[in-house]
């Protein structure tokens, strides 16, 4: 109740900062990001789109990875009109392909840039029930898979570039808190939502990719600490604004669902604070494995705060984005995730 009333009216965590800062607020006293190369996946529209133009607005070089390359390359053109020396490159990647992601990393080494920032903020809440090409639920694919594999194959370039500038690299998941509807076995949930013949649940679905993020998020903190490597990760949860996630859901119910939350939800500016302070502010040097609401440290449900889970989680990936995934995949009956 009290959390809730704080919510509203916006009142300052020890941060500093709270529901209703923006993300040109937080990012006011950042450091100077012109040295800063940043990758934003998921920046054509709502909260990456924000982040994207705010981090530029700061000096950040972007490489913004995009299915929709009109939609990048517009949403580029608006960054450069408000601020002419940004530096942006557009690359095509879709994240619920892992071959795309491949390509992408291997396009986005042959740049030669550096990378202290990566950004997983691309998501989809799916209506229907899909499969990706690799064999995937659609959701879990996009919100947490290619991102699984996107920051895997990009983190040796995040752990050389911060031992070569001396500046930490940073990891950012967007989540949400939505992660904590669900309990019990994480990879069990993975199965229930793949199989094709049972009724699909698509808030289910959605849910399950962002406890992905966070499972991630814990995981990959305990073994960037155990290799010493000067790169953090955190995740966050925005806050609920509407956006273009509910574009498979448009309607008179979700019209109604929005009015009703009006009072809770967010500002696009607002909902993007939470990824621009965990980026880029001073005091989170060292900060790793947390989970981020409002500006402020905030608790994650108690499977996503699971250690077994998180490393059960990543075993699974591992496996699926594995060179030969056929190894373990049955094209009629997908994973064999009772054995996971
Ligand atoms: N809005 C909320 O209330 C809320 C609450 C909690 C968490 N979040 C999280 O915040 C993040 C941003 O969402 P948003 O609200 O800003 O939604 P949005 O406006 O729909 O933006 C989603 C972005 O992800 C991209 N994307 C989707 N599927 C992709 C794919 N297969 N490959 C590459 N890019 C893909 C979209 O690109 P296209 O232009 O190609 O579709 C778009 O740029 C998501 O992770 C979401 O789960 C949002």
């Amino acid at each position: 109740m009290l959390e809730t009333v704080k919510y509203l009216i916006g009142s300052t965590g020890a941060s500093g900062f709270g529901s209703k800062s923006t993300a040109e607020q937080v990012t006011e006293t950042c450091p100077d990001l012109r040295f800063v190369t940043a990758i934003i996946t998921g920046a054509t529209s709502g909260i990456g789109a924000e982040t994207a133009r705010v981090l530029a607005k700061r000096g950040a070089r972007l490489v913004l990875p995009a299915r929709n390359l009109k939609a990048a390359e517009e949403g580029k053109a608006r960054i450069v009109s408000e601020f002419p020396d940004a530096k942006i490159v557009v690359m095509a990647l879709d994240l619920s392909s892992l071959s795309s992601v491949r390509k992408f990393v291997s396009e986005f080494q042959s740049l030669s840039l550096p990378l202290n920032l990566l950004i997983n903020n691309a998501g989809k809440f799916a209506h229907e029930h899909g499969i990706s090409e690799d064999g995937i639920e659609m959701t879990f694919a996009t919100n947490y898979l290619g991102h699984f594999l996107l920051t895997k194959l990009l983190l040796n370039k995040m752990i050389k570039t911060a031992k070569e500038s001396g500046v930490q690299g940073r990891i950012v998941n967007v989540s949400s808190s939505i992660h904590g509807w669900l309990s019990g076995d994480v990879i069990r949930h993975l199965g229930q939502i793949s199989r094709s013949k049972s009724p699909y649940d698509a808030t289910r679905a959605y849910a399950l990719s962002k406890l992905a993020n966070v499972l991630h998020t814990k995981e990959l903190a305990q073994r960037l600490k155990q290799v010493d490597a000067n790169v953090t990760v955190n995740c966050v949860h925005p806050g609920i604004v509407r956006t273009r996630l509910t574009r498979e859901r448009e309607g008179l119910i979700t019209d109604l669902v929005f009015f009703l939350a009006s009072k809770l939800l967010k500002t696009i500016p607002q909902a993007a604070a939470t990824t621009c302070f965990v980026a880029t502010h001073p005091r989170l040097v060292n900060v790793s494995g947390k989970y981020f609401a409002d500006c402020n440290e905030a608790r994650t449900s108690k499977l996503g705060s699971n250690s077994n889970e998180a490393a059960r989680l990543w075993t699974a990936s591992e496996i699926m984005v594995s060179i030969d995934p056929k190894a373990v995949f049955d094209p009629r009956n997908g994973f064999d995730y009772d054995h996971m």
